[in-house]
């Protein structure tokens, strides 16, 4: 019906303009309607959707594609539209602080599409619940009821969920990625957040977790794939200046018949890090911290247990030789030769103001492999027409679909001038179908945001007929809440800008 997987590939549509307007622009033949916005009834309890949408994935209800659960983060929170400023000594209230971690974590809402690509939210679902601030998360993992990790084994809540994953076994991975600001303003254990968390959203009685197998730094994403023998992989990013790629390899193998079991797998196993002048996967072992590190009696107090390198993976990592890389953010996996996508989408430091896409290349096509090479798949800046790389997604065409987050205080001006308002683009990853081979890597503009937001979470349907895609922060700049410099999605009655989930679908 809408062409995402016609012979045509992902090409078909024309290219949009970029865009200053305060609106979501998608090709001609297409159109978008918001699915759920901030502060919407998810449920019949009364739960309401959070605030600044970000990664979504589509979990099909009986194997529909016009029925099912959409998982979607929710990052942070705002003063100005949510809870207020805090007092002049930079003090939230018990309330404020409240709202600002149930504004965060993520929803499960019931999502229905009819025939003709309307989609519409179940606003009274007995299914559609809230995973949020205030939801009590289970520890797994190395670092479970550590000393660094003041002995938890059971945390409070999950925030700061920036991107994330889906598992082979239909969970969904979210990351906390920022969580700082609201560890200090709730007086939480920063130790307890920067985690890769695993949430069932069919099931409300499995166990919330928090992996801490898979390394504590500022997660961008998580993406799972297998490996030549059978081992679970997982792929993230450390979304940090000058911070470093990542890939968990499980101990123990997958097995398809096992279902939701193999959660287990990501509660024991090896993660590494990038060495990418020696093209290189360096475990991030106790021994290869302590040998590094021998003689440095500072360091030597810090890593006394796997638990201490895993919660201080990032500092960890850079001791054994892994590459800092220009921000790290969303990390895929192609479908089609299985090469490694990673979205860094930038680093002033360096003078990379428009950041690039790398494609590391493992050994032999194994995602188990501890070796591999990579190449700069394509770059930012004027003549792509892309800047600051941020979420991927791939379609079955192996065409790489890249929202941009170019920085609010920067659109619009100076070298981001050109690019106008954050976008939706298309990149082919290899001539496939209709794809010409000089169409490989150039990048087709599909969509442009509202005025000073993100688009997030590109997601599709299994049969690619619907996009859904978050609309982040839209007005982030306003100073007056009563003057916003965005309405969107300019509902009737309302007086603030809502950042929320639309579904893209085309005839
Ligand atoms: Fe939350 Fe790295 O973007
Ligand atoms: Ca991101
Ligand atoms: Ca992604
Ligand atoms: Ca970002």
């Amino acid at each position: 019906l809408f062409g995402f997987n016609k012979k045509v590939s992902g090409l078909n549509f024309k290219p949009i303009e970029p865009s200053d307007v305060d609106d979501v622009i998608v090709p001609k033949g297409y159109k978008y309607e918001v699915v759920a916005a901030y502060e919407d009834v998810i449920n019949k309890a009364g739960d309401t959707f959070g605030f600044n949408s970000d990664f979504t994935q589509y979990f099909p209800i009986n194997g529909s594609s016009n029925h099912g659960l959409l998982w979607v983060n929710h990052e942070y929170s705002s003063d100005i539209f949510v809870h207020g400023a805090p007092d002049a000594n930079g003090k939230y209230s018990a309330k404020q602080i409240e709202k600002m971690l149930y504004v965060q974590g993520g929803s499960i809402i019931e999502v229905k599409g009819d025939k003709k690509g309307g989609w519409k939210l179940v606003s009274d679902s007995t299914i559609a619940r809230r995973v949020s601030g205030l939801t009590p998360f289970d520890v797994t993992g190395p670092a479970r009821g550590s000393k660094t990790m003041a002995g938890a084994t059971t945390v409070q809540g999950t925030f700061a969920n920036c991107s994330g994953g889906k598992t082979l076994w239909n969970t969904v991975l979210s990351a906390e990625e920022n969580y700082e600001d609201t560890c200090e303003a709730a007086g939480l254990n920063e130790n307890h957040y920067g985690w890769i968390v695993e949430i069932d959203p069919f099931d409300p009685n499995f166990k919330v977790r928090k992996h801490t197998a898979l390394g504590r730094f500022h997660h961008e994403n998580a993406a799972m794939g297998l490996t030549k023998d059978g081992h679970v992989a997982v792929y993230m990013g450390d979304d940090v200046k000058d911070a470093c790629v990542y890939k968990f390899v499980s101990k123990d193998k997958y097995v398809e018949s096992a279902g939701r079991a193999n959660s287990k797998l990501l509660e024991e196993g090896t993660l590494y890090v990038a060495n990418m002048k020696k093209g290189q996967w360096v475990p991030m072992t106790l021994e290869t911290v302590q040998a590094a590190i021998k003689g440095k009696a500072d360091l030597e107090a810090k890593y006394q247990t796997q638990a201490d390198v895993l919660v201080y993976a990032d500092e960890a990592s850079l001791l054994i030789g892994g590459t800092p890389t220009d921000r790290p953010e969303d990390v895929e996996i192609s479908p089609f030769d299985k090469t490694i996508f990673i979205a860094h989408t930038n680093n002033d430091k360096h003078g990379n103001f428009h950041g690039h896409i790398t494609r590391f290349i493992e050994d032999n096509n194994d995602l188990g492999s501890l070796t591999f090479d990579f190449e700069i798949f394509a770059a930012g800046g004027k003549q792509s027409g892309f800047s600051a790389p941020d979420n991927l997604t791939f379609d079955s065409n192996a065409n790489l679909w890249t929202v941009t987050d170019i920085s609010s205080s920067s659109l619009n001006k100076g070298i981001h001038k050109h690019f106008k308002n954050n976008g939706l683009f298309v990149i082919p990853t290899v001539a496939y179908k209709n794809v010409r081979e000089e169409e490989v890597g150039e990048a087709y503009q599909f969509a442009s945001g509202p005025i000073e937001s993100e688009m997030t979470g590109p997601c599709f349907t299994p049969d690619e007929t619907t996009l859904f895609l978050a609309v982040q922060h839209p007005g982030e700049g306003s100073k007056d809440a009563k003057n916003p410099t965005s309405m969107w999605p300019h509902r009737k009655g309302d007086t603030m800008p809502r950042p929320g989930v639309i579904a893209i679908t085309g005839f």
